[in-house]
């Protein structure tokens, strides 16, 4: 009887544990396109949260940075909050899902962000002359280099990355190369009112 109990008991358990296996195999990749909850309708981003905009990112950086955060390469360290947050949020994706991630994100129509940063965008220009080697002169990104273009992304995103490499919490990681050359830079700028000049530039470089 007791032997009897045990066996039902162990199939229940079985069936318990069968069931999520088979719907992880069978889940299809549009399953994770949960990213708006946080990002924003269209990907527009959102302060709230603190989630930037996604729509209009290049798709190598895209995919690039799911694939740290998958990783844990980026999003974890005990300070970095905003990106604590996000790492779960890849840490389920498959290569498949990714992919259909970038289709998706692809066709979002990309609409202006606004300005919140307020600095002096005159001192920023002489800063960002430096930033312009890797980020592009138009702040347009550059693939070969691996840096993101940064005009059109919300302002209060930048100077809170700007930050939190600065402060070591993101691009430390022994794996993280192109964060670790961002870190490097970004020492040059000396503290927030830097960071708010050379930002209130970027905004001046076309919002899309
Ligand atoms: C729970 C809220 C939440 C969800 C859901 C979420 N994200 Fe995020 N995401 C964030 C936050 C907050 C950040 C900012 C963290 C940081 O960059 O340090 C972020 C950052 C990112 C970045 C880094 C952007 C950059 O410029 O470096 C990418 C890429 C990203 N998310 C993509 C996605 C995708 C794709 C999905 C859906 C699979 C998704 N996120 C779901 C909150 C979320
Ligand atoms: C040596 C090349 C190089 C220089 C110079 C440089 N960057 Fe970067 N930057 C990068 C790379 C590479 C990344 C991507 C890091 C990653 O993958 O996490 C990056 C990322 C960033 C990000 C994060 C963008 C995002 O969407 O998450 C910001 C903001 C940024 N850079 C601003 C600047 C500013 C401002 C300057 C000038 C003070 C500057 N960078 C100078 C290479 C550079």
């Amino acid at each position: 009887m007791i032997r009897k109990r045990l066996i039902i008991s162990f199939l229940i358990a079985l069936a318990g544990i069968s069931i999520p296996l088979q719907a992880a195999e069978e889940r299809e990749p549009f399953d994770d396109r949960y990213c708006t909850t946080c990002h924003g309708a269209d990907g527009r981003g959102n302060y709230g949260v603190q989630a930037p905009r996604l729509a209009g990112m290049e798709d190598w950086y895209l995919i690039r940075q799911l694939e740290n955060f998958r990783a844990g390469i980026r999003g974890v360290h005990p300070r970095d909050i905003e990106g604590i947050a996000m790492r779960p949020m890849a840490a389920k994706l498959t290569d498949e899902s990714i992919t259909d991630i970038v289709d998706w994100v692809g066709s979002w129509e990309y609409l202006p962000t606004e300005v919140t940063v307020e600095g002096d965008a005159a001192a920023g220009a002489q800063l960002y002359s430096q930033c312009a080697t890797c980020h592009g002169a138009d702040g347009q990104g550059n693939e070969a280099l691996g840096a993101p273009a940064l005009r059109g992304q919300n302002d209060w995103y930048l100077v809170t990355q700007l930050r939190n490499f600065k402060q070591g919490w993101r691009g430390s990681d022994a794996q993280d190369s192109y964060g670790q050359q961002m870190m490097a830079m970004v020492q040059m700028l000396a503290d927030d009112d830097t960071i708010n000049n050379v930002v209130s530039y970027i905004n001046t470089l076309g919002r899309n």
